[in-house]
């Protein structure tokens, strides 16, 4: 059955979703859950594992690779075999820039929000549901502002080192977390690390889950490794270097667009975002979100979600948020006809996505 709901109704559908979040009613932060309570052995109850691949569970915070002979052929590691198996690894159309954010909502996450907002650009956010249920304000906000989220598991441990009822305590407090502040169940999921293999997708399938990774090596942008020992000298090399691969591809798009890795996690971490986003511009990249690079009208399991379009980012864009109005390099003051095309755009797409399946 078809329902139109007003986008007062939707209002009103996430506003009473979000009165039933209690963050006491959730496992400890950062820690595999428990799969003995009563919750997860609800979640368990009708799955069945007898389908799913048996394969070496693996030690170390993330795994170390062992020799490729000694992996199963069938095991399909991403990490470790370059096997992506169906995991999406890129945006079908050449030119697109998937941007994509993990491990957050964060105290810092805000600041980021507010540039992306500034130049009018969509990310997803691939959530920690510990971090969630710390941050659900900062959720909300994304959820506002048009973003998209997806699962990044509950405590952020390598799931090829956990067990099929452990990854799904993990998927599913995450999940309900999400669902309960902002009323949308995540149907994209990212693996920590990207460590994954046949059979954790096994099990993420089993929960209704796409695997999202990134696009190669060059695409991660290892920003959270400036945060020990940051120094403005080690920010700048990183933006540098990770512009020059998004110029470098710009100029060379081939087949595919790229999805990029980033974390929302450390103040650096989101200075080197916010010096990054204007580089589309340079390289002619279109940034979005996965929802729209895919053009999935469907981001969530229980159908669509206000995810809103990016216009190509206007040139003279790459303003921080507190310059709204700076000028662009020809002189222009960046409000042109685009801007009201694109929120035109938006607000068509919203209606779209408002029709949901009952
Ligand atoms: C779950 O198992 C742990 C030990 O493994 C135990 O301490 C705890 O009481 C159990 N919880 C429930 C709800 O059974
Ligand atoms: C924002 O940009 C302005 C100039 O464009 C700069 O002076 C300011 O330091 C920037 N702020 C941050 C937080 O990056
Ligand atoms: C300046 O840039 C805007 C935005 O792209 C464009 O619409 C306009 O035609 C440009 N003007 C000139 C003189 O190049
Ligand atoms: C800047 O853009 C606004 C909105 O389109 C327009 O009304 C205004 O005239 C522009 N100012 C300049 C200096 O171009
Ligand atoms: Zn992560």
């Amino acid at each position: 059955m078809k329902t139109t709901l007003s986008t007062l109704a939707w209002t009103v559908l996430v506003t009473a979703a979000a009165a039933q979040f209690n963050p006491a009613a959730f496992p400890p932060v950062n820690e595999v859950p428990p799969i003995n309570s009563t919750e997860v052995k609800e979640w368990l109850k009708g799955l069945s594992f007898a389908d799913v691949p048996v394969l070496p569970v693996h030690t170390g915070n993330p795994p170390a690779c062992p020799a490729l002979a000694q992996i199963p052929a069938n095991q399909c590691w991403w990490t470790c075999q370059s096997c992506p198996a169906d995991d999406i690894e890129t945006c079908p159309t050449p030119g697109t820039w998937g941007l994509t954010f993990d491990d957050g909502p964060t105290p810092n996450t805000p600041a980021l929000l507010q540039t992306l907002k500034a130049n009018n650009v969509k990310a997803t956010f691939f959530v920690m549901g510990s971090n969630v249920v710390r941050n659900a304000e900062v959720l909300k906000q994304e959820v506002a502002e048009g973003h998209h989220l997806a699962s990044h598991t509950w405590s952020h441990h390598p799931l090829t080192t956990l067990s099929n009822e452990q990854i799904v305590a993990e998927l599913k407090w995450t999940e309900k977390a999400v669902m309960d502040i902002t009323g949308h169940r995540m149907k994209y999921m990212r693996p920590p690390y990207g460590d994954i293999d046949n059979r954790v997708r096994a099990v993420v399938k089993k929960l209704g889950y796409i695997v999202v990774d990134w696009t190669s090596d060059a695409y991660d942008s290892k920003d959270f490794a400036l945060n020990a020992g940051f120094t403005e000298a080690t920010l700048s090399a990183a933006v540098t270097t990770m512009s020059n691969t998004l110029k470098t591809y710009g100029a060379n798009p081939g087949a595919k667009g790229i999805i990029t890795l980033e974390h929302d996690l450390y103040p650096v971490t989101i200075e080197f975002a916010k010096r990054l986003i204007p580089v589309a511009v340079e390289a002619k990249l279109k940034v979005q979100s996965i929802a729209e690079c895919l053009n999935d009208a469907s981001p969530y399991q229980n159908g669509a979600g206000p995810i809103q379009p990016s216009p190509t980012i206007k040139p003279g864009s790459g303003n921080n948020g507190t310059q709204p109005t700076q000028k662009g390099p020809n002189g222009s003051n960046g409000s042109n006809g685009l801007v009201k095309a694109g929120s035109l755009v938006a607000i068509m797409a919203i209606s779209t996505a408002l029709l949901l399946t009952a």
